[in-house]
């Protein structure tokens, strides 16, 4: 199974990969940047800055069809999504990581589909599994071989962003069940599903909410908390990535519609 990162705030630097080599991905919706290299078992890994170069695209601009389908067209089956999150749960402090398994869409602006209708009818995808169940089985197994704590489970709620959230929407997002917040979930973990791609998503927790946290917010504290903990972050991923590339059964369906011709 050919397998994905997509590095998130923080998670920029792929010169753990063998033979990396920077390549230009053309899709329908615009050129995007990869990293291709391989683990040192040899499996081939693919690798994509969410942000672009120098962390240049805000959370609301990332053009995240053009990056799923760049994935889907270099033959890819299976992504890990590291995400660095705001915490509304006490229970998931700064440092946390967490494995996501749902979440909540709080998006307003972004292009979400590749369905658009038209010739191509009109897909409804379903979402009750967004993150591959046996996917996160198999990284919560190898994050605990390294005895490396990763809570298994926790709600994501997207924000649209570029502004962190007021302490009233925390507030709210807490009632209806969140755990979790950050800017760039949704639409990613969707156009994966439309793909039919394995997609699961390690969160790691740089901050509480607004609200919860006594200091006003800011990126440079998102950053600096990332990079406290990016080694470990690094060292489940490079043990998940080994399990997510051998030939398991998975329950995520495959793509629907036109999309069917990717494969
Ligand atoms: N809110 C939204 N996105 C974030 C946060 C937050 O508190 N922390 C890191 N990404």
């Amino acid at each position: 199974m050919k397998v994905a990162v997509i590095g998130g705030t923080g998670v920029y630097d792929p010169t753990w990969l063998q033979g990396a080599q920077e390549q230009t991905v053309d899709t329908p919706y615009g050129a995007t940047r990869v990293t291709v290299g391989a683990l040192d078992g040899g499996q081939s890994v693919v690798f994509m800055n969410r942000h672009g170069l120098g962390h240049s695209v805000p959370p609301h601009q990332v053009n995240y069809r053009a990056n799923l389908w760049a994935l889907k067209s270099l033959g890819v089956d299976r992504v890990i999504a590291t995400a660095a999150v705001g915490s509304l749960n006490l229970g998931m402090p700064p440092g946390s990581m967490v494995l996501v398994d749902q979440f909540l869409d709080f998006t307003k602006s972004r292009p979400v589909t590749f369905h658009d209708g038209g010739e191509g009818g009109v897909v409804h995808t379903d979402v009750t599994e967004p993150y591959c169940p046996a996917s996160r089985d198999r990284i919560w197994q190898a994050a605990r071989d390294q005895s490396l704590p990763l809570v298994m489970g926790g709600v994501y709620v997207t924000t649209e962003g570029p502004r962190f959230e007021t302490p009233a929407e925390i507030r709210a997002f807490r009632i209806l069940g969140g755990d979790l917040v950050g800017m760039t979930g949704v639409p990613e973990v969707v156009l994966a599903r439309e793909l039919g791609l394995c997609y699961t998503t390690i969160a790691l927790v740089t901050n509480f909410a607004a609200g919860i946290s006594k200091t006003a917010l800011t990126h440079q504290e998102v950053l600096e908390v990332m990079a406290q903990h990016v080694d470990r972050l690094r060292s489940v991923m490079g043990a998940a990535l080994k399990t997510l590339a051998e030939d398991y059964p998975c329950s995520c369906p495959p793509a629907e519609g036109p999309l069917k011709v990717l494969g």
